[in-house]
C-alpha cells in the first residue's frame, strides 16, 4: 500500500477538466483505495499516515510521495492503435500514398522480422510472443497480436489461409497462458486487401471460441475503398467484417473516415470501438473522422498514434492532432470542434471503453492505478530544459494544457502500470 498526496488531473466526464487540489490517494494492490480532499490545507507526513493507518489497519505502507506544485499526477494513457514492428522507420516514409507505402515500406519493414538477428526471433508468430513477452518483461500493459495476410502482400510475408489460422490460434494460447491480466493476445487480421474470406471467416471463429479482442482497419482511404471495391464489389469493410464475425464488443477498428452512415450504425450496433488516428489520417486518409458526430451517434472512440502511419509515438501527438482535425473538418456542424479536453478524454477514458477497460481512464475509489507523474518545474536559465514554459502564477489547469500541447516524454517523471512503480526519473 502507498500514499501519494499532490495534484491529479482527469477527465471523467467528457470535455470537463477535474482537478483534485492536495488530495490525498491511496493505492493498494493496484487498485485505488481511498481518494480524499480531507487534507487540501494540512498535510504533513505524519497526519496522512496515521489517517491511513487508522483507515486500514494492519496494513504495510511502503512508500509516501509528494507530488510537488509543478507537477501533477494523469491517468496513463491508452495507444489503441499502434504497429510495434513499424518503430523502425517512423518519422520516415511519409510522402506516399497508403496502398504504395504498405509495399514500399510496411511490408518488406515487418517481414525483416522473421530474421533471428534483427528481431531476436525466427518467425513471424515467434516475434509476436516476442513483443508480449518484452512487454512482460517491462510490466507494462499490452495487447498484442499477431498479423495475419493471405493475399495481396509481398511473397515473403503471405501466409498460407490454414497456417495463419492455425498460427494465430498458437499466438492465442501463448499468450493467454501467461495468465497476466495485462497482456492479452488479439486477433489481427491486417484489413480486408490482404485477408481471404475464407481466413476472415477462421479468425471470427477463433474470436468467438477464446473471446479475445480482435482488430484491423477499416474504411482508411481512398486507395483503399477502391481496391475493396474491386476485390468485392458493392461491399464495405464493415459488411465484410461483420459477415465473418468479427465486429463484437472487443473489437477495436482503426480510421473509419470513409464509414459510411449506415456502417457507423453496424459498428454501434455490435458495441464495436473505433482507434481513431488522427496524424496518420493527415497522411493517408484524405478525410477527417467526424468524431464528435460519431461519438453522439452512440461509437465507441479511443485515439491512437497508428505508428508508423503516424509519425508520432506519444499519445500527446495524437490528442492534439485529434483537437486540430476536429477544427479542420470540410462543412463543419455546430459542436464539431473541440478541445484538450475532449481529446484527453478520448486518450485515456476513451481508450479504456474501446478496449473494454472498465477500471482504467480516471481516478476514482475501485479503479486501477495507471498513471503518470508530470513535471513542468519552470527552468531559469536558457532554453527549456522540455517542452513547456511555464511561469509563476500559472494554474494547474494552465499547466496541465501547456503540458498536452507542448509537453513531451521528457515531463514525465514516473510511470505506474497497475499501481506498480514502472519508471522513475530523477
Ligand atoms: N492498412 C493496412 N495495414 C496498415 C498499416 O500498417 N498502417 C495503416 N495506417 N493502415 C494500414
Ligand atoms: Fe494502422
Amino acid at each position: 500500500m502507498f500514499i501519494i498526496y499532490g495534484n491529479f488531473i482527469h477527465t471523467p466526464v467528457r470535455g470537463e477538466l477535474e482537478v483534485l487540489s492536495n488530495h490525498l490517494m491511496v493505492v493498494d494492490q493496484g487498485i485505488i483505495v481511498l481518494l480524499s480532499s480531507e487534507f487540501t490545507n494540512d498535510a504533513n507526513p505524519t497526519t496522512l499516515v496515521s489517517h491511513v493507518m487508522s483507515k486500514f489497519p494492519g496494513t504495510t505502507l511502503t512508500s509516501l510521495l509528494f507530488v510537488s506544485r509543478h507537477q501533477f499526477i494523469v491517468p496513463g494513457m491508452i495507444d489503441t492503435h499502434v504497429h510495434a514492428p513499424q518503430f523502425v522507420f517512423h518519422g520516415s516514409a511519409t510522402g506516399v500514398p497508403l496502398m504504395e507505402w504498405l509495399h514500399q515500406n510496411t511490408f518488406p519493414a515487418e517481414s525483416k522480422m522473421k530474421d533471428v538477428d534483427y528481431a531476436k526471433t525466427v518467425w513471424k508468430r515467434e516475434a509476436s510472443q516476442a513483443l508480449a513477452d518484452e512487454i512482460e518483461r517491462r510490466r507494462q500493459r499490452g495487447y498484442v497480436g499477431k498479423i495475419n495476410m493471405d493475399r495481396n502482400s509481398i511473397p515473403e510475408y503471405i501466409e498460407d489461409t490454414q497456417e495463419s489460422i492455425d498460427e494465430t490460434e498458437k499466438f492465442l494460447q501463448y499468450v493467454l497462458e501467461k495468465k497476466n491480466p495485462l497482456i492479452r493476445p488479439v486477433i489481427t487480421p491486417r484489413f480486408i486487401p490482404t485477408c481471404s474470406p475464407h481466413l476472415l471467416a477462421g479468425l471470427g471463429e477463433l474470436a468467438e471460441k477464446y473471446g479475445v479482442h480482435v482488430q484491423s482497419h477499416i474504411a482508411e482511404s481512398d486507395d483503399q475503398m477502391a481496391f475493396v471495391e474491386e476485390l468485392h464489389p458493392r461491399e464495405t469493410d464493415t459488411e465484410i467484417f461483420e459477415k465473418s464475425g468479427l465486429l463484437t464488443p472487443l473489437t477495436v477498428m482503426a480510421h473509419g473516415t470513409h464509414l459510411r452512415p449506415s456502417d457507423v450504425q453496424k459498428l454501434v450496433s455490435h458495441r464495436t470501438a473505433v482507434a481513431s488516428c488522427p496524424l496518420s489520417n493527415f497522411f493517408f486518409s484524405g478525410k477527417i473522422l467526424p468524431l464528435q458526430r460519431y461519438h453522439s451517434e452512440g461509437l465507441t472512440i479511443g485515439l491512437g498514434s497508428d505508428l508508423a502511419g503516424g509519425y508520432a509515438a506519444s499519445m500527446l501527438h495524437s490528442v492534439r492532432n485529434s483537437v486540430i482535425a476536429s477544427r479542420n473538418i470540410p462543412s463543419p456542424q455546430p459542436g464539431d470542434a473541440f478541445d484538450f479536453r475532449t481529446g484527453f478524454w478520448h486518450a485515456t477514458v476513451g481508450g479504456a471503453k474501446a478496449l473494454s477497460l472498465d477500471k482504467l481512464g480516471c481516478f476514482r475509489v475501485g479503479m486501477e492505478f495507471d498513471a503518470l507523474m508530470i513535471d513542468v518545474s519552470i527552468v531559469e536559465d536558457g532554453p527549456p530544459t522540455h517542452g513547456v514554459d511555464t511561469f509563476e502564477g500559472d494554474t494547474t489547469e494552465v499547466m496541465f494544457e501547456k503540458w498536452v500541447n507542448c509537453g513531451d516524454e521528457r515531463n514525465i517523471k514516473r510511470v505506474w502500470v497497475a499501481g506498480e512503480l514502472i519508471l522513475k526519473r530523477e
